[in-house]
């Protein structure tokens, strides 16, 4: 921002009903890139330096205000009737009035709250160009301009906007849409507000058609075009195709920056990598990997074909092979985690530690170099370093009433099939029989054996064939079966 530049205020306009959505829910809600598509709007107001952002919201207002609970510089302006977007913009004007008693000089970024690919360096631009002139609008040059309104332009002054359904066949053809972005001066711009009608095919008032007053107004100082490089950037949400049309591009645009920050991303058109991931360089990602939420990858490491990770810390120089699946779990550097792993809330991978094929893993630890490489659940445990967790094993967690846990010491060995009862305990470099039902705990150094002994019968197969061969002899039974 220069010095000169005005304080800067958002409105977002979010209180239409957003029928095309044919939805129970609020459309400012609706995740695009794992955030409510209003949040995409109100951080890039924030990053264009807006000091408080007013949100217009109608119908349903009580979710969106307890979705943004946290966010303390959103004032909530209610509409109580959506009778069009100017109408909307207007309901923020008692909100601007300064101690003074009157409406406060500022800059205001209106922006329409169901177009979530805006940047805060287009916001700049918009809020630059308005105190050049009165304001200015973002437009683009669309391929399928379909129900935007569209620009009409003289270079880069606005002469007016006119909304598809009001537009004539020839105005249908401009292919340069209004993005619902603006700058503009309060309080200026709520005395054009005023002399809105609704003479119009929706019957509406248009903050369109403040903006075209504004334009033909000689003193004003014009309104100025602002062409985005990007059109992507005007690409509103109005039906659920549109959703899943903007969700793609703000992955994309992640994955654009991770590409460039040093991660190779081998197949990016089967990968969705949410904005809020962080991962470190010379990792390598495989196609169909998904990765949400607060997840962290270090550097070096490989995520293979089809592992889906959310909220998951992970180290460095970790590999996860192909379709393992990590949810609020923490692995740390050079583990080795799937094929086909499940990570659970909870879950703790020290040090190079191994989880294999078919090994669920909840709220338990695996110490340094220890391992579950095959068939194993282990929950609520402790599996000290070193230690072997042989396959099949399962600790027993869950009585149906509550749940126990399982302590493993280091350098012991869990034989396979071993059902470890908790709560109990396998001691340090202790070792368990294979097929062992362990319920009591083992010392520190011993073996647990836990099952019936083993009786072999001699003659078993001499034994079968002569109990076949009196079968025969004795014919079928009277009613005709042959089993007996
Ligand atoms: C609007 C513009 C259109 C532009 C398009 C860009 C108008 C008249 N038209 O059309 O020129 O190309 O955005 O995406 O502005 N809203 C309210 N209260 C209302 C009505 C709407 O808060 O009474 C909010 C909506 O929640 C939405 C935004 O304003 O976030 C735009 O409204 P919408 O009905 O989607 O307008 P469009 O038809 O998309
Ligand atoms: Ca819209």
């Amino acid at each position: 921002m220069s010095q000169s530049s005005k304080r800067r205020v958002a409105v977002v306009l979010a209180a239409g009903k957003g029928t095309r959505m044919r939805s129970k829910y609020p459309k400012p809600l609706f995740e695009v890139a794992g955030r409510p598509m209003l949040h995409w709007v109100i951080n890039a107001a924030r990053e264009a330096g807006c000091e408080r952002c007013l949100v217009v919201v109608g119908h349903q207002s009580e979710l969106l205000k307890a979705a943004f609970a946290d966010q303390d510089d959103i004032v909530w302006v209610t509409q109580e009737q959506q009778l069009g977007t100017g109408h909307a913009l207007a309901q923020a004007e008692p909100h601007l009035v300064g101690e003074a008693g009157t409406t406060e000089e500022v800059t205001l970024l209106v922006l329409n709250g169901d177009v979530p690919g805006v940047r805060a360096s287009t916001l700049n631009g918009l809020a630059e160009a308005a105190e050049r002139g009165w304001g200015a609008m973002a437009a683009a040059e669309l391929d399928e301009p379909g129900r935007l309104g569209r620009v009409l332009a003289d270079g880069h002054r606005l002469e007016r906007i006119v909304e598809a359904a009001d537009a004539s066949p020839e105005q249908l053809e401009i292919r340069l849409i209004n993005a619902g972005l603006y700058a503009m001066p309060a309080p200026s711009v709520f005395d054009y507000l005023r002399q809105l009608s609704t003479d119009n095919a929706q019957g509406e008032l248009y903050l369109t058609d403040a903006l075209g007053s504004a334009a033909a107004s000689a003193e004003s100082g014009g309104v100025e075009v602002v062409r985005l490089e990007d059109a992507d950037e005007a690409l509103g949400i109005n039906d659920r195709r549109d959703l899943a049309k903007v969700h793609r591009v703000l992955i994309e645009r992640h994955h654009e920056s991770l590409m460039a920050d040093g991660v190779t991303l081998l197949d990016p058109a089967t990968t969705s990598i949410e904005p809020s991931v962080r991962i470190g360089a010379d990792t390598v990602i495989h196609g169909g990997v998904s990765l949400f939420g607060h997840t962290q990858v270090g550097e070096d490491c490989v995520i293979h074909q089809g592992c889906w990770v959310r909220d998951s810390q992970v180290a460095d120089s970790v590999q996860l092979h192909p379709y393992s699946i990590l949810d609020q779990a923490e692995v740390e550097t050079d583990c080795n985690v799937g094929p086909f792993a499940r990570l659970r809330p909870a879950s703790l991978l020290q040090t190079g530690a191994r989880v294999g094929n078919f090994v669920e893993i909840k709220n338990a630890r695996l110490g340094q170099s220890a391992k579950a490489n095959h068939l194993a659940y282990v929950g609520d445990a402790d599996v000290g370093e070193d230690s072997n967790i042989g396959a099949g094993v399962v600790t027993c967690n869950y009585d149906g009433v509550n749940k126990h846990r399982t302590e493993i010491g280091k350098r012991s060995f869990v034989g396979s099939d071993t059902m470890l009862i908790a709560p109990v305990r396998v001691g340090d470099e202790a070792t368990t029989a294979a097929g062992s039902v362990i319920t009591d705990d083992v010392p520190d150094g011993a073996l647990g054996v836990g099952r019936a002994r083993q009786r072999n019968i001699p003659g078993w197969a001499e034994h079968k064939k002569t109990r076949a061969q009196g079968r025969k002899t004795r014919g079928p039974k009277a009613d005709g079966s042959k089993k007996d």
